[in-house]
């Protein structure tokens, strides 16, 4: 039998080169489950081969690719074990089963002055505690898109929960993010900060901001759907490998469609409906209180609870 090298990357493939592996990676494919599932001819023009080269190389990736079969029993342990972050307000924990979940997408929608950032602010803190009391034990990576980020808001949430103000800033990783293509290679990039400094939480405030800014009007409508989808697999990706949580927040607009109840819509249309596993509609009510509203859950039923923002953090 002629050797044979294990194949896990591209560049492994029989008659995949390097020169035709960086020609696919600068078109986005970077896998061996996307040459597996590519048709022979476009394979052979991305790369540059012959129709022949590219039919052996799919069916050697085919062969090397493998789906790992888990049974329902075995991921329910998984779960029953998952990481929560404490929200500070033990109702709103109750209602979205727990808290904030690793290896997963937990958006809030709301106007502004709702209480988003002041929840991400909480939750920044929370993440940095013992699993033990409501964290996870890791640090921060905060992407602010409005420059409302307020490190000294922290320090007082920190000191109030009666931890370190200095340490807890010290583990958030901060980006000021001015374009969604910041954003977007602050997330593509985080693979390596997420290991090396133990990031349990990614925080993007807000989400859709700058998308809103960037792409004006009906024809960029369609790119920024593109763009936004692949920034969103990439945060899903992330939490489910790194087993982190991802907390997004984000704007809203009147919806002129609806004509009976609360017109309220969150921006971002299905890409962004689809990415959150945990939607939460925030809103204003009396004073210091906000109205937590529970959109969609994969587990939880529809709910609403009641939450305080007072100067030590977010409250029952
Ligand atoms: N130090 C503080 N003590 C008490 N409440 C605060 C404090 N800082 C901010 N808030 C409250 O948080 C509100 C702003 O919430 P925020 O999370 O910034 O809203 P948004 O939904 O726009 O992100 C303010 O209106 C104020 O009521
Ligand atoms: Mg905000």
């Amino acid at each position: 039998m002629a050797k044979e090298k294990k194949i896990l990357e591209i560049e492994d493939l029989p008659g995949i080169g390097e020169v035709s592996a960086a020609k696919l990676k600068a078109a986005g494919i970077d896998s061996l489950d996307k040459i597996a599932t590519m048709p022979y001819a476009e394979l052979a023009e991305t790369a540059g081969i012959t129709p022949d080269a590219a039919k052996k190389a799919v069916q050697a990736a085919q062969e090397s690719t493998t789906i790992n079969y888990e049974t329902g029993s075995a991921v329910f342990e998984r779960r029953m074990t998952i990481d929560k972050v404490s929200t500070g307000s033990a109702d709103l924990n109750e209602m979205i089963g727990g808290g904030v979940e690793a290896g997963a997408i937990t958006e809030a929608y709301g106007k502004f002055a709702s209480g988003k950032t002041q929840l991400g602010f909480q939750l920044c803190v929370n993440a940095q505690r013992p699993k033990s009391e409501g964290g996870m034990d890791g640090s921060v990576l905060f992407i602010d898109t409005e420059a409302t980020f307020r490190p000294e808001r922290i320090k007082e949430i920190a000191k109030a929960a009666g931890m370190d103000p200095e340490k807890v800033l010290d583990s958030i990783y901060y980006v000021r993010a001015q374009n969604t293509d910041q954003q977007i290679l602050t997330i593509e990039r985080a693979d390596k900060l997420i290991e090396e400094k133990g990031i349990k939480l990614i925080v993007v405030d807000s989400m859709m901001a700058l998308f809103r800014a960037e792409f004006v009007g009906r024809g960029a409508l369609g790119e920024r759907q593109g763009k936004l989808n692949m920034h969103i697999h990439k945060l899903q990706s992330l939490a489910e490998k790194h087993n982190l949580a991802v907390y997004l927040t984000n704007q809203v607009m009147d919806n002129p469609g609806i004509l009976f109840g609360d017109p309220t819509t969150p921006i971002g249309g299905n890409i962004m409906a689809h990415a959150a596993t945990t939607r939460l509609y925030m809103r204003k009510s009396k004073e210091e209180k906000r109205i937590v509203r529970l959109i969609d859950s994969p587990s939880m039923p529809e709910g609403e609870c009641v939450i305080k923002i007072t100067r030590d953090g977010i409250k029952g």
